[in-house]
């Protein structure tokens, strides 16, 4: 490259960087991993229950585990403390210290241990007196805590709001992203901001989350329950005007972790819950316990083609088309394109309890999807294919109740 060339590539990005805020330039994808809260909470019991509590124990085994049953190959690369980690106190230099009995070895060597393996190690705070748990929050201490993590090895920093005023955070974490990002460390933002001004009627200022925060959650904590997931994918169906533009490449949407594998899904809500995550583009951010999941719930985590929609490189998120007697359609496109039309995802889904698999017939011209040479069609957990499927053409696939059939329809014309 010429100097002159480096200048102006310099100069567009000192714009770029200008225009976009913080825009760190991580997550171009939206990230894959491991997460505590939902299947271990905040079990601290480690006299009485050593083998679930939140110890570095778990983090290190549930490492483990995603590397020898081959998570890691497939993209799930961060493993992420949650709420309850630290002792009560901060230390007299007023840094956070995580709790001697249950993380004896301390933080550093927990985010070396993940680094040996290949993995990122992500850690949870709070913009607010207290965390959820009521351990210290980052209020008073935003330098501190992001040169702490820094220097701790940390590379992915949760960020809740519980304990903070709602009107606070428009200033708050945008201070925090830019601390972590003086640091010098790349450390991958997740943010609670918007989900906590919703809660208490405050309309978000979406052009600052985005350019602050590579995620941030808008809804609910997601439960153990088909009830929960419903009512996120409800949310994201009936907000999506609002919501679905916010999602690109380093900045997205964030319906809460995957809780595949755990006590409340069926195998079909598996699957469907999977297969929206994908249409969201939503971070696929596991909790379960990998250590017993189920072999058939791991295929499902592990569904290679399905995790390709997810992580599709347009990072466009996916919208609802229709929705009618209890099925829904939904569309993602994807790549490959060709000119101005992409391939896409479709998501048929079942919300409907009545129990026989039911017959949809469809065109996907209805869907959206006008390429006049077609679709090559196949469906991505039953492993069949439509072959080309031009956009007039009837098609009719058959979807379980509360259960999903997730097609790819690559654009014939890419081909
Ligand atoms: C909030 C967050 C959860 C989890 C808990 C921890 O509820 O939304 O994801 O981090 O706090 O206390």
């Amino acid at each position: 490259m010429t100097g002159g060339l480096v200048a102006a590539v310099l100069g567009a990005l000192a714009i770029s960087v200008g225009v976009q805020g913080l825009e760190n330039g991580l997550a171009r994808t939206p990230p894959m991993g491991w997460l505590a809260w939902e299947r271990f909470r905040c079990n601290i019991d480690c006299e009485n229950d050593p083998h679930n509590c939140i110890s570095e124990q778990l983090f290190m085994t549930m490492a483990d585990l995603l590397v020898s049953r081959g998570y890691t190959s497939l993209g799930y690369n961060v493993v992420s403390l949650d709420d309850c980690w630290p002792e009560h106190e901060r230390d007299e230099q007023g840094k956070l210290q995580a709790d001697s009995k249950r993380f004896p070895s301390g933080i550093p060597a927990l985010a070396d241990y993940m680094h040996k393996k290949g993995l990122q190690f992500g850690i949870y705070e709070d913009y607010g007196n207290y965390t959820c748990g009521g351990y210290p929050g980052i209020l008073g201490h935003l330098k501190t805590d992001a040169d702490t993590f820094a220097e701790w090895g940390v590379d992915y920093v949760k960020l809740d709001g519980c304990y903070a005023d709602p009107k606070d955070m428009d200033q708050g974490y945008p201070d925090f992203g830019n601390l972590l990002n003086a640091t010098g460390r790349p450390m991958v933002y997740s943010c609670s901001w918007p989900d906590y001004q919703l809660a208490s009627g405050m309309t978000p200022n979406w052009t600052s989350i985005i350019a602050t925060c590579n995620l941030w959650r808008n809804f609910d904590d997601i439960q153990d329950s088909w009830t929960s997931v419903a009512s996120i994918i409800n949310y994201y169906g009936d907000n999506q005007d609002d919501i679905a533009v916010n999602a690109g490449p380093g900045h997205w949407n964030d319906p809460d972790m995957l809780i595949i594998g755990n006590y409340g899904l069926s195998y079909e809500q598996s699957k469907s819950q999977m297969a929206m995550w994908a249409i969201f583009a939503a971070p696929l951010i596991m909790s379960v316990d990998l250590r017993s999941i189920d072999p058939k719930y791991e295929a499902i985590l592990q569904n290679k083609e399905v995790i390709a929609v997810n992580q599709d490189p347009l990072g466009i998120q996916g919208r609802r088309i229709s929705k009618e007697n209890g099925i829904e359609m939904w569309t993602r496109p994807i790549n490959p394109s060709h000119g101005d039309e992409h391939s896409y995802a479709v998501a048929v889904l079942s919300q409907r309890e009545d129990g026989i698999p039911r017959p949809v017939t469809l065109t996907l011209k209805s869907l959206g999807l006008t390429s006049s040479d077609g679709y090559h069609v196949t469906d991505l957990f039953d492993n069949y294919n439509l072959g080309v499927v031009h956009p007039d053409d009837e098609i009719t696939v058959h979807v379980n109740p509360t259960g999903v059939v997730l097609l790819k329809c690559v654009l014939a014309s890419a081909q």
